[in-house]
């Protein structure tokens, strides 16, 4: 036997005899995690894990605390089992990522590996060997407040980006110092929540389900994961902590799943919210047939699970492969030989080169929107040798703790850099930077602060307004259905607009915003999201061009609140919009006939386009594309497609430019989107720089949910686009042939 498969059937065993070892109610304990916190050891919980009832602790973060508790685990209880911990280390722990949405902006999979590494590393140092973390919920509506923990709305990006947190969290070797164990969440459908409120109803078609929301989990159990959670929500009346047929059909048995499956917060219980279980002892049952593993917070099966095994609803078999699945987790962290895993090596929390890191994410993080023309010169970047003045303005660009964004729990605002900050130690002494914050926050209605706002830009040579939304406007349970600029945030743009200083507006926010209002009026746009610990000083670095920057939008940005949702993959339609058929509402002829305004798909009172589509970004420099090339026109199902385009960077700065291959299946069994993302290349361009990109696209990779309900590629005519952003028109046609 190779020695990966020796080492598995090694572990296997082990998993055999300790369950052999195990009373009921021990195994029944290794099932239930509770709730820590507040860095002691209460005598209640060190007597339910000296009796073996608890097999994981959330939330306690005091690393002394934790060893304690591991300590009463493996030498104070009959089973000698330790202790999973987990905590939310969604963005970092300390240290603060960008936001996942970010951090999806960056196109960059290995730097978010690096970030996903240093959080984990950074957790591991107060006794943390389990995170609750990628959020891989497909997001296409921000008006879900949860949006800003997910990696945007597609599929494949999201799918990159969860393997990259996976690997960052765990590395190849779970028990390996610093390394903890990720988890897939939230099984499934979660981001479909309906009209964008949190715990809301799901209605996915299968094929939707398939194609769009299950890929991104695939793909982080490909890379290993070694948890999931499952979802709060119901999904076509099934809740997903109920659904047997998602968890064991497709995850255990299509996917070849081996980790741990985990319930959210509660969410075993609340089956009978959810009006699908009786009485605790329903839900209980229910999930556990479904293949719940280990329980969070609630404490069904610790009330009820014994006697369902007496009863003979729920089997010891599988009573057995629950608790095997968190013993072998905790195998796999080493737990057993370490309970704490070794520390003493690891760099602190908040260390300067993690710091580096965040600022290097952070600045990949940033998307430049518009850059208009002022002075006879694009206003970004800023020269600081030609101005005198800055007026730096908005609640937001001094913020220490809201630029961390959502869920950081853990994060140490004393470590933060805010751009007000970060621009004086930037500019020279030469420079003077003015700052007035304008509205007491961005959702306050007073107007008070105006004057002293515009009299700072009034002298300026530019005025930059940092604004948005704080962080708690986004994360669990902060929805918003309107997802304007809050308050009287477009008030302030305006008044600082008249004063006729160039304006550069900086929205960090948890969400794609609806700025139609704002997003033209202002000579420059960034769209920064929540950076987290060094927002200010990557700012700053984009600002004065240390770096050009490079980040793409990883969701469609709407221009009004009533387009959600809106992505760019969506259905073509049979009557699709076109240019001669728009109309705006008020050109309406009074008592217009019913087909006046033609019979296609738009609103009335809004173009049918987004704002800026999704993969949008501008950098300082111009690259051209050449048209797409294909090497051979038709390709069998099991071939390739080689496809290429060159790209040429026409302007005076280096860049890296993402390039992204965009598909379309043109005629399907079922309806196919006008385009989907299939592979993306950050590539290095120097001034002057010309260089062919070539994508190598597996056939299989084409592969969709048919008429007939099985994922494969289909074949029949092709376009594809190699792309700066998924709004270009230049593509190429190829065939797949039988
Ligand atoms: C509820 C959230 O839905 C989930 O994402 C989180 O991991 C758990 N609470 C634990 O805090």
């Amino acid at each position: 036997m190779p020695s990966t498969a020796n080492a598995e059937h090694a572990m296997e065993a082990r998993i055999a005899h300790l369950l052999q070892s195990l009373t009921l109610r021990e195994k029944i304990g290794q099932l239930q995690q509770v709730q820590g916190g507040g860095g002691h050891v209460p005598d209640e919980l060190a007597r339910a894990i000296r009796e073996g009832r608890v097999g994981s602790v959330i939330n306690e973060v005091d690393a002394g605390t934790v060893a304690r508790l591991q300590t009463i685990a493996a030498h104070e209880s009959r089973t000698g089992i330790p202790l999973l911990i987990g905590r939310d280390v969604i963005h970092g722990f300390a240290t603060v990522f960008p936001i996942p949405l970010g951090m999806a902006s960056s196109w960059h999979p290995a730097l978010v590996e690096r970030a996903s590494g240093i959080a984990a590393h950074e957790a591991s140092t107060r006794g943390v060997n389990w995170t609750f973390a990628p959020m891989i919920d497909i997001g296409r509506d921000p008006r879900w407040g949860r949006v800003a923990e997910g990696f945007g709305e597609d599929p494949w990006l999201s799918g990159v980006m969860a393997t990259a947190a996976v690997r960052g969290f765990q590395g190849d070797d779970l028990s390996a110092p610093g390394r903890i164990a990720a988890c897939a969440k939230h099984f499934v459908g979660y981001g479909a929540s309906e009209s964008g409120r949190d715990y809301n109803t799901t209605n996915i078609a299968p094929r939707e389900l398939h194609d769009v929301h299950l890929p991104p989990f695939e793909a982080a159990v490909r890379a290993g994961v070694a948890s999931v959670m499952t979802s709060f929500s119901d999904l076509d009346g099934v809740p997903a902590t109920a659904h047997r047929e998602l968890l064991q059909g497709v995850l255990r048995e299509s996917w070849g799943f081996d980790g741990l499956v985990v319930s959210d917060w509660d969410s075993i219980r609340q089956l009978s919210v959810h009006g699908i279980a009786s009485d605790d002892r329903d839900a209980a049952r229910q999930a556990a047939l479904a293949g719940v593993d280990m329980e969070m917070a609630s404490e069904t099966y610790a009330a009820h699970l014994e006697s369902l095994i007496a009863a003979g609803v729920v089997s010891a078999e599988q009573l057995d492969r629950m608790v095997a699945n968190v013993l072998r987790l905790k195998l796999r962290l080493g737990l057993f030989e370490q309970p704490g895993k070794r520390v003493d090596a690891l760099r602190p929390a908040g260390h300067a080169t993690h710091l580096a890191v965040a600022r290097e994410v952070a600045r990949e993080s940033m998307v430049l929107l518009t850059n208009t023309m002022h002075a006879g010169s694009y206003l970004m970047p800023l020269d600081p040798s030609r101005l005198r003045r800055i007026a730096l303005i908005g609640p937001l660009a001094d913020d220490a703790h809201e630029q961390m964004g959502t869920w950081v729990f853990d994060g140490d605002a004393s470590l933060s850099c805010t751009v007000r900050q970060a621009l004086q130690g930037a500019l020279p002494p030469t420079v003077q930077l003015e700052y007035a914050r304008g509205i007491p926050t961005t959702r306050s209605h007073d107007t008070s602060g105006f004057d002293e706002a515009a009299a700072c830009a009034q002298d300026a040579d530019v005025a930059v307004l940092v604004l948005g939304e704080e962080a708690i406007l986004s994360g669990e349970a902060h929805c918003r259905a309107d997802v304007s600029l809050p308050g009287v945030q477009e008030a302030l743009i305006d008044a600082i607009v008249a004063t006729g200083t160039p304006v550069v507006l900086v929205i960090m926010a948890g969400r794609a915003l609806a700025l139609e209002r704002v997003a033209h009026k202002v000579h420059a746009l960034w769209y920064a999201w929540h950076a987290g610990s060094m927002a200010g000083p990557a700012f700053a670095d984009l600002l004065f061009c240390t770096h050009a920057p490079s980040a793409r939008l990883p969701v469609t940005l709407p221009r009004v609140t009533g387009q959600v949702p809106i992505y760019y993959a969506h259905k073509h339609t049979g009557k699709p919009a076109t240019a001669d058929t728009i109309i705006a509402i008020q050109d309406i002829e009074p008592r217009a006939p019913q087909l006046s305004v033609g019979n296609t798909s738009f609103h009335l009172d809004v173009h049918p386009s987004p704002l800026f589509p999704f993969g949008y970004g501008l950098t300082y420099t111009w690259v051209h594309y050449d048209a797409p090339s294909v090497q051979r026109a038709e390709v069998p199902l099991d071939g390739c497609v080689e496809l290429s385009a060159t790209i040429s960077n026409r302007g005076a700065h280096a860049v890296v430019e993402v390039v992204q291959l965009y598909v379309r299946d043109l005629i399907g069994s079922v309806t196919r989107p006008v385009k989907e993302l299939k592979g993306f290349q950050r590539v290095p361009l120097a001034p002057g720089e010309r260089r062919t990109v070539r994508f190598s696209l597996p056939v299989s990779e084409l592969a969709f949910t048919g008429r007939d309900m099985r994922r494969r590629p289909e074949p029949g005519r092709f376009h594809a686009w190699i792309a700066p952003h998924s709004a270009t028109q230049d593509h190429v046609e190829f065939t797949v042939s039988d």
